[in-house]
């Protein structure tokens, strides 16, 4: 038996070493075609594919969402202006087949019909799903996966929606979003991975891992893109592309870290912020672009600009004077592709910059070879065409089950007074709420459209909430009146009579949907109608349960005193009313953690990793914290143990951990390992999240968790901007256990 295991180890070991001298001898078969492939290319050629458009521009008619190209702008672009890349989809969704078609009739003309037969790299953001294809696999948003805690689900969704992108013909998606959700004003809070570094960093680099494997040449693999690098989410006024303060040690004690764990996952691209961090135009920034990213982070991918990012240098940011310069510039600090997206200017500036000596030539080889190193490593040399035969996998049952799973998983159980969920399927509710009966704003922005306020686009076979609450209980059982819209007063004494006949009120309530700039609010209160709807309806005394569908914490304060229940659904996705109606009626068992902070107040918006003068100072009071989330059953902490009391800078620390499940359901637990500095030489943080892990345990049933620390988990950033770790106490809290220990 030992003798058996012993040549497993070997000739597992002879394997790894194998694929790793494939890999390094392709990696060097790649870069010599890279570097023989430039050497052939005229100055045109090289800016073209620098240059990146939006479909619209070689767009022709849209005959009920079914796109054709125009012939003579698509010659304009790939043929005459030698473009390297397409993104976007021209407006709405297209079936598989029409992106088949769309993809093959540019790989055509950029294979056949050009000098040197360069494919395009056609790019689209699948934020959560192939959004921009009917039919996708359709998953929470990001912030709604972190809050699952469950890393290798994230790591499945990112090979579902690698697959499906694929299986469309596109081999490049941008998304991870790395920017930390710290800022709930901000419209893009939902795309984040919520406020802490290190839960964004674990579910970046898994999405990643998910996306690209280990060889994106791979038929289900695509190019992931992590963006937008630096700084994009932390806008000081909460509006969106608007400038960003973040000194430099908090840049790197919070916001580098998800960008650097993703490039450690070997991420193939980066989207630049649009906006500035401390007055400096992120697209301008030769120190973020260049010195950061690629000389401390080691990054090798290429960059691409965001929309129409190096024009606004000079029409927004007003670093530029002009086009020329603003090319220029941005050129210069480490911009390989622009994301013009309407024109060829940028094509046209840039080959001038060049002629007139303003911008070397090898700035320009240097953009060119990363961009067409992951062209190689994407196979598009070999095969640049849609994969027909991946379709089969395109929406396949075992996606959308695990759809179901994360969004069960996903939803957030912030309170339940005497235990009124899970509610019984023989009584009577009403359902009521501007969220309760559309699919639209359960998956909000990047749905379908831009927006993904297209309702009448949406899959009629997917269910809303109130359609999967009839569905439990029968229409009868099931009264719907809406009540209120977002912005106005409907019907709010027809669902106050409707309440008379229910035993319980589940009230969906929420956003409509917006994305980006659009999505700017001035007020982060739940909007007026919806309050006054959730207090008329407490006037009748029947128990309420609120379900919150939300792309960021609208402060609810006035109204949880009123309600039984509180159930924080996120945008959960196609099948998020499926997955509400489970959590409500009982039929999964929630086990989503917050992944920010709810604030109570619009004036205290505070993360949880703030420093002790946040609380003595100040109160630290949010609606709910980071990490709070309830469980149908009861999870008992005992047994924190960590194997050594005093641990030296090169040793690693064993914390374990037991973990019960006390009551009668099966349930999951995320198991969250929080450290706390107790003194250092910069103002330490009162805690913050070091490790996690989600375990699924049956009634009585009980494992014990162990992880693993080293010193490099309690460096914090010094004095001078550099990572340290200091001797001295440190304390370890896992659920309400908690131990301190010293390092030495
Ligand atoms: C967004 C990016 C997106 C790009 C392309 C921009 O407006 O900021 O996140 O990838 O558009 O659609």
């Amino acid at each position: 038996m030992r003798r058996l295991s012993i040549v497993v180890m070997i000739f597992a070991v002879m394997t790894v070493s194998c694929s790793r001298e494939r890999m390094r001898s392709k990696e060097a078969a790649i870069s010599s075609e890279v570097a023989e492939l430039l050497a052939k290319m005229t100055l045109e050629e090289k800016v073209g594919q620098m240059t990146q458009v939006t479909l619209e521009v070689v767009a022709g008619g849209d005959d009920k969402g079914y796109l054709k190209l125009d012939a003579k702008k698509l010659r304009q672009a790939v043929i005459e202006h030698n473009v390297g890349s397409i993104l976007n989809c021209g407006g709405q969704a297209r079936t598989p087949e029409n992106w088949h078609e769309i993809i093959s009739q540019i790989q055509d003309l950029a294979t056949k019909q050009t000098r040197l037969g360069i494919p395009v790299i056609y790019g689209i953001d699948s934020i959560h799903g192939v959004n921009y294809a009917t039919g996708a696999t359709i998953f929470p948003q990001n912030f709604a996966v972190a809050a699952t805690g469950n890393v290798e689900l994230m790591e499945e969704i990112g090979e579902i929606v690698a697959l499906e992108t694929k299986a469309c013909g596109i081999p490049w998606n941008f998304n991870p979003v790395l920017g930390l959700g710290r800022q709930p004003l901000w419209p893009r809070f939902y795309e984040t991975f919520g406020e802490d570094a290190y839960l964004a960093s674990q579910m970046g680099a898994a999405y990643v891992r998910g996306q690209q494997g280990d060889d994106i040449s791979q038929p289900r693999k695509v190019a992931a893109c992590m963006k937008h690098y630096l700084g994009y989410s932390f806008p000081l006024s909460g509006k969106d592309r608007t400038p960003a303060w973040i000194p430099d040690r908090q840049l790197r004690e919070l916001f580098l870290k998800p960008f650097a764990s993703a490039v450690d996952a070997g991420v193939a691209t980066a989207m630049v912020n649009s906006s500035e961090i401390n007055g400096a135009a992120v697209h301008a920034s030769r120190y973020l672009l260049t010195d950061l990213l690629r000389g401390e982070l080691g990054f090798e991918g290429f960059v691409v600009s965001d929309w129409a990012d190096i024009e606004n240098l000079y029409t927004r940011e007003m670093v530029a004077k002009d086009r020329r310069q603003a090319v220029k510039m941005a050129v210069m600090a480490g911009i390989d592709m622009s994301m013009v997206p309407y024109d060829y200017s940028f094509y046209d500036t840039l080959i001038k910059l060049v002629k007139d000596g303003e911008v070397p030539m090898g700035t320009i080889d240097r953009a060119v070879a990363r961009i067409l190193k992951v062209k190689f490593d994407l196979g598009l040399f070999e095969n640049a065409y849609p994969q027909k035969d991946l379709l089969k996998d395109f929406a396949a049952s075992e996606s959308e089950n695990l759809n179901l799973q994360c969004a069960r998983e996903a939803i957030t159980l912030l309170k339940n007074e005497g235990g009124i969920l899970p509610l019984r399927k023989d009584k009577k509710v009403l359902v009521t709420g501007p969220c309760a009966d559309k699919l639209s704003v359960m998956n909000g922005g990047w749905t379908i459209t831009w927006q993904g306020d297209k309702e009448e686009l949406y899959p009629a076979e997917k269910h809303t909430i109130l359609e999967a609450v009839r569905e439990k209980l029968g229409r009868a059982n099931a009264a719907y009146v809406r009540g209120v819209d977002f912005d106005k007063e409907i019907d709010i004494s027809a669902a106050v009579a409707a309440a008379g006949g229910a035993d319980a009120i589940i009230a969906c309530i929420g956003e409509p949907t917006y994305c980006e700039t659009p999505g700017n609010i001035d007020d982060l209160t739940m909007s007026g109608p919806q309050l006054r709807l959730i207090e008329e309806l407490a006037e009748t005394g029947k128990p309420i349960v609120l379900v919150l569908v939300e792309g960021r914490p609208r402060i609810i304060r006035t109204i949880v005193e009123k309600a039984s229940a509180v159930v924080m659904a996120y945008l959960p996705g196609m099948e998020g009313g499926r997955a509400a109606a489970d959590i409500l009626f009982g039929e999964a068992n929630p086990s989503g953690k917050l992944p920010f902070t709810y604030p109570r107040e619009t004036g205290a918006l505070v993360c949880y990793d703030h420093k002790t003068s946040d609380e003595k100072s100040a109160k630290f009071n949010p609606q709910w914290r980071f990490g709070d989330g309830l469980s149908y059953t009861s999870f008992a902490y005992s047994d924190l143990k960590l194997d050594k009391e005093k641990m030296g800078m090169e040793e690693t620390l064993t914390v374990t951990v037991k973990v019960a499940n006390t009551g009668k359901t099966a349930g999951k637990e995320i198991v969250q390992l929080f450290v706390s500095d107790l003194v250092a030489t910069v103002t330490p943080t009162v805690k913050s999240l070091k490790r996690f892990t989600k375990v699924s345990l049956g009634p009585n049933e009980s494992r014990t968790v162990i992880f693993k620390l080293s010193a490099e988990d309690l460096a914090f950033i010094g004095l001078d901007n550099k990572p340290v770790v200091e001797p001295g106490k440190f304390k370890i809290a896992v659920g309400k256990l908690t131990k301190v220990f010293e390092v030495k």
